[in-house]
């Protein structure tokens, strides 16, 4: 990681933790022990990628950070829940999420499923409270955007394959077309919700940048495969080997490590073609696309 880049991630990590902590509701205010977890959940962990790649598409966009850090926030807090929910008993069952305690293990079962709950109406809050684009049409539609991505033609579409798929060896499309949805859709949706905070993009630019998230929210979740096979628990923050103890597809199981780490070089090189035409000004994208593709963690 460049020196520059990774000063720039610090920055923008330590500034929207502090955007985070304001934006959830104070764990002093009732339902104390509801705001508590869903501060738990959300707060002091995770890589922050989504917001990022806001932060980075909307530098592009020559957006006002202000408004884009509500953006990251509302995908941040989509993301959170879908975690909370996803180490659930009736998902995958896990008791390790950054570091930590899942959030049913740490409280309880429908305190966990009630933090993610809330967590997503926050979301749409934030989206509905905040003044994100010049015009109220504009900013509807970024609402119609996350809500897509998030519904069942998005994430939760998606982890309704992952669960439906266990046990079962799908085809290449099959598996592409359940990670797409399922943690491709909201990273798509982060980087377009970026943009958008800003003016400077015409449709055509927009329409790269949609394929850039596809591309690079494909990889995302290839290199997430990858690493629940080849990293450690201590590393990861959540049980290592937990893809294969559930019996899931993954682009590991289908293909094996080595042609599922070539399958995310692939994508990151597909990737960052889309971003040719934006010269220097996309740096940031394509710092951020490195990092999605050779991170450990
Ligand atoms: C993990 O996402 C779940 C997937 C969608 C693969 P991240 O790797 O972004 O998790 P955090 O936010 O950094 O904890
Ligand atoms: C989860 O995929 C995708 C979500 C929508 C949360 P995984 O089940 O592989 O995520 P991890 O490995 O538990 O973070
Ligand atoms: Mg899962
Ligand atoms: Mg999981
Ligand atoms: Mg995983």
């Amino acid at each position: 990681m460049r020196a520059d880049f990774q000063g720039w991630v610090a920055a923008r990590q330590s500034r929207f933790e502090e955007v985070l902590g304001g934006l959830l509701p104070r764990a002093d205010v009732a339902p104390q022990r509801l705001h508590e977890a869903m501060r738990y959940a959300v707060l002091d962990g995770g890589k922050r990628v989504r917001p990022l790649l806001a932060f980075a598409a909307g530098e592009l966009a020559g957006a006002d950070m202000a408004r884009v850090e509500v953006a990251g926030a509302a995908v941040e807090l989509i993301h959170a829940y879908s975690l909370v929910h996803d180490d659930m008993p009736c998902m995958d069952d896990d008791v390790l999420r950054r570091g930590k305690p899942t959030c049913h293990v740490q409280y309880d079962e429908a305190t966990a499923l009630l933090v993610g709950d809330a967590l997503q109406t926050l979301a749409f809050q934030l989206l509905a409270e905040h003044r994100l684009a010049d015009d109220a049409a504009k900013q509807l539609e970024m609402v119609r955007l996350l809500a897509v991505a998030s519904g069942s033609r998005g994430m939760a579409g998606g982890q309704a394959i992952d669960l439906a798929s266990v046990g079962k060896a799908l085809t290449l499309p099959e598996l592409e077309f359940m990670h797409i949805h399922k943690t491709g859709a909201l990273i798509r949706s982060a980087i377009l919700l970026g943009a958008r905070c800003g003016n400077h993009l015409n449709a055509e630019q927009l329409e790269k940048l949609d394929r850039f998230g596809k591309l690079i929210g494909l990889a995302f979740q290839v290199v997430d495969d990858v690493l629940d096979c080849e990293a450690d628990t201590a590393t990861l923050g959540k049980t290592a080997g937990k893809d294969a103890d559930n019996d899931k597809p993954t682009y590991v199981s289908l293909l094996g490590l080595e042609a599922a780490r070539d399958m995310a070089q692939r994508l990151h090189r597909e990737a960052l073609e889309t971003l040719t035409e934006f010269g220097d000004s996309a740096q940031r994208l394509r710092e951020l696309a490195d990092f999605i593709v050779l991170r450990k963690f």
